[in-house]
């Protein structure tokens, strides 16, 4: 084993007992390189993170302008930054009357935790409704609403985590009638990303919505997975015409870089201002180079139309593989995909096929029979079309 593996397997702290060990030197477009030059196609894109693509010249740019003029400065929400002020605005242009305020962190699970408490404080209620196969995040709040019994063998080595939690059926509306009046908020992703891309049933978000507006309790939608652009409206809250009360966002949020935020109205986001004053600080969110760089990806994402993209190249993927033996069902929306294999041998098996052949992909947390196509939006019609033969190959390679 060469020195600077050893030195990660020691010096960096590990996830898994085994990880994928593969070195990267750079990375453009939909591709990054090994050092020895192998190209691999990045079919995670980070999990929905890169999509506007690798090094994409506009956000490497906005990156060095703003790196080169300051960065931290001072704790977040005591100065007027620019880069902050001109994303959020541009981005409450694009959101619906009640979702006007942003509140900038670094990362997916922390706009959980702020989204949480922002309904704690709003409604002065308690109790919290998530889903099952639900996957929120890893601290100890976003690790209590991710979805029971799935979630059971993550969260049991650390309790005790919030009390009052419950998970409820996504999916099932006859779940609904657990939301009452005790219920401070419900929060759900639109698509689930983890449980292996599961659709909303026909009719769910709406009749999720009409329960929480009976009962008081607030809505909160998860885009951290399927916001900007990834499911073929900019939002999922617009593919399904429901508006949340707060929306959660990250991953592709930053362009690159880590941002995180939660999204509600002005006046719901000012009471985390008083009562007390500070009710939620952070000295890194909003860093002036992340909010850069995700201003310089949501401008490219917008003027280049990628939402729409993905809905055609999402679509051409799924004709491309649904023909093949192995293929049991491809579960999509926009450029997501989780093509289902229905075993999890064959699953780890192609794997390993896929990183030989220079194809990077996933299982899911919640489902490890199915693999993720989740590249980069910015993907062209004849990369899409290659990286499927490959992935047909390594089909093939597995009967
Ligand atoms: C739907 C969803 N919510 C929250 C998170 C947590 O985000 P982060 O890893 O940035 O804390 C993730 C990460 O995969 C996610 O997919």
């Amino acid at each position: 084993m060469d020195i600077l593996r050893r030195q990660f397997l020691t010096h960096v702290g590990q996830t898994s007992p085994s990880p994928l060990l593969v070195e990267v030197e750079r990375a453009e477009g939909v591709f990054f390189y090994t050092p020895e030059g192998k190209r691999y196609y990045d079919l995670v894109a980070g999990v929905s993170v890169s999509n506007v693509g690798h090094a994409n010249p506009a956000v490497v740019r906005a990156v060095q302008e703003q790196a080169a003029r300051y960065m931290h400065i001072m704790v977040y929400g005591e100065m007027i930054e620019s880069p902050q002020v001109r994303y959020a605005s541009l981005l409450a242009s694009r959101l619906p009357a009640g979702l006007q305020s942003v509140y900038f962190l670094n990362s997916g699970s922390e706009a959980v935790e702020g989204a949480l408490k922002l309904a704690k404080r709003v409604t002065g209620r308690r109790e919290i409704i998530s889903f099952r196969r639900a996957y929120h995040g890893s601290t100890h709040g976003s690790l209590s609403v991710m979805g029971d019994p799935e979630g059971r063998e993550w969260k049991e080595a650390f309790l005790p985590l919030l009390p009052e939690t419950r998970a409820i059926r996504f999916n099932r509306f006859e779940d609904l009638a657990l939301i009452t009046e005790r219920t401070a908020c419900v929060l759900v992703e639109p698509v689930q990303g983890e449980a292996g891309v599961r659709l909303p049933a026909e009719g769910f978000l709406k009749a999720l919505r009409d329960r929480c507006n009976e009962t008081g309790a607030l809505l909160i939608f998860d885009e951290i997975q399927t916001g900007f652009g990834r499911t073929g409206a900019l939002f999922a809250l617009q593919k399904y015409g429901v508006e949340p009360d707060i929306l959660c966002v990250a991953k592709a949020f930053g362009g690159g870089m880590p941002l995180g935020g939660f999204i509600s109205s002005t006046e719901r986001m000012g009471q985390l201002a008083h009562d007390p004053a500070l009710g939620h600080i952070t000295t890194f969110g909003g860093h002036p180079v992340c909010c850069a760089a995700g201003l310089a990806a949501f401008e490219y994402l917008l003027e280049n139309d990628l939402a729409a993209q993905a809905e055609w190249k999402g679509a051409l993927y799924e004709e491309l593989l649904s023909g093949h033996p192995l293929v049991r069902e491809i579960r999509r929306v926009g450029l997501l995909l989780a093509v289902e294999l229905g075993d999890s041998e064959k699953l780890y098996r192609i794997m390993k096929l896929f990183r030989e052949e220079g194809i990077l992909s996933d299982w899911f947390l919640f489902c490890d029979t199915a693999f993720r196509i989740s590249p980069p939006l910015t993907i062209s019609e004849e990369e899409i079309r290659e990286s499927a033969s490959i992935l047909l190959h390594c089909l093939d390679r597995l009967r």
